[in-house]
């Protein structure tokens, strides 16, 4: 698909310069070009990128970059400089740039900018509504970041949208390093700027791992989790949803369950209750589910999945479902090897070895969260079935 540019420049030379850039990449195709000096009032709509050769010292151009980012129905902006010092990297940042290239532009690095670009619908509210999922561990270990690092590198392999793993694992999260992922920035970020919240910066602060997969890393230090109040949280989720710019989102809760990890799985429309078929997780499992019947979370739409199963464990999975007085939606088969392999390596399972058991069961796991209200009923007797099948 072509990845149609409005480019604003300085000089002819330059403009030349640039059209050759975004012509010779795979995608780019130039709609408008126009000097500065005609900067339009608003963007020509058929452009999904800007292109605009900066100008120091120019506060007209400065706004007009922060009021075309801040609004929603533009397309990214990617500034072309001579050179650029990391204050002006930060600047560009703040006014809600996507890119920023120094010359010379390797075709390379533009290519990889292009190929980062969401395919995010333009205008906010004009995709399908966004499903929240959140992931809550019982126990720490029992692979709830596992399953959710999974369970969102597969969802957004479907191409259906873009999907953002957060890490709401405040204290201990450690979704980066299942992703080999070196984000500059946090939730912390994302959090000091609940108040003034606007989707270009927010773009800017995810880590994108590929086409369709956007990160919202955990704190980098434990004393940072203060940061997140429960209040932030929800106007950071009510601000995705509203923007429809998520097909899901995957967060993973870790096992703490305070005021911050109740909010999540409040905002939630999923809830997955993580455990393994031992018995201390199995314990917690049943405290939990009446600690939220306690706190008024009884009507959660809750599924409980059980990782790391064994077929020939001591505990059958009748012997689980009667333990919890609760139906188990389904199972991820143990296999301690290749979970390892991808921890370490940093590459989802599902990516590094799709063909394993384990794997099979992740998939079934996605399309579960994935799956609309109506093919609920059928996914879960698949992943019993599937159980049953081994
Ligand atoms: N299906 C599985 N089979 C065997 N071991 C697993 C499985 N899933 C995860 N593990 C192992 O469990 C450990 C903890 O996983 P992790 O996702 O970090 O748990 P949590 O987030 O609940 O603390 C990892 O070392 C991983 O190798
Ligand atoms: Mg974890």
């Amino acid at each position: 698909m072509a990845i149609n540019f409005s480019l604003y420049y300085r000089t002819p030379e330059n403009c030349d310069y640039l059209k050759k850039v975004i012509t010779s990449s795979r995608q780019g195709k130039l709609v408008e070009a126009k000097p500065l000096a005609e900067l339009p009032e608003m963007v020509n709509s058929g452009a999904n990128a800007v292109f605009l050769e900066y100008e120091n010292d120019d506060p007209d151009l400065d706004q007009w970059i922060k009021k075309t980012a801040a609004d929603h129905r533009n397309p990214p902006i990617f500034l072309y400089l001579q050179e650029i010092t990391t204050e002006q990297l930060w600047k560009a940042l703040r006014l809600g740039v996507k890119e920023c290239f120094v010359f010379p532009i390797r075709p390379e690095e533009f290519q990889e900018a292009l190929d980062r670009l969401p395919v995010f619908p333009i205008e906010p509210g004009a995709g399908d509504p966004t499903r929240v999922v959140a992931l809550l561990g019982c126990k720490g270990g029992v692979g709830t970041t596992f399953m959710a690092v999974n369970a969102a590198y597969l969802l957004a392999q479907e191409d259906k949208g873009q999907v953002l793993a957060a890490d709401l694992d405040l204290r201990y999260g450690q979704m980066v390093y299942f992703f080999d992922a070196k984000p500059q920035y946090t939730i912390v970020e994302v959090i000091e700027n609940a108040d003034h919240l606007d989707h270009s910066y927010l773009q800017s602060l995810f880590y994108q791992y590929d086409k369709n997969l956007q990160l919202m890393p955990a704190p980098l230090r434990l004393e940072d989790a203060e940061i997140v109040t429960p209040e932030q949280l929800e106007k950071v989720i009510s601000y995705l949803k509203k923007l429809r710019a998520f097909r899901t989102i995957v967060m993973d809760v870790g096992h703490q369950v305070d005021e911050v990890a109740l909010k999540s799985l409040e905002l939630a429309d999923d809830v997955v209750l993580v455990t393994n078929q031992m018995i201390p997780a199995l314990s917690n499992a049943k405290k939990l589910l009446e600690v939220l019947q306690l706190v008024g979370l009884e009507n959660l739409n809750l599924q409980i999945w059980l990782n790391a199963w064994q077929k020939h464990g001591d505990l059958s999975l009748n012997d689980v479902a009667g333990f919890l007085g609760r139906e188990v939606a389904g199972a991820v088969q143990f296999d301690l090897k290749e979970s390892t392999r991808s921890i370490n390596e940093g590459v989802p399972l599902a990516k590094l070895a799709p063909n394993l058991g384990v794997c099979r069961d992740l998939q079934i796991f996605a399309a579960r969260l994935g799956g609309k209200n109506g093919q609920d009923k059928k996914a879960s007797r698949w992943g019993l079935l599937n159980l049953f099948r081994r």
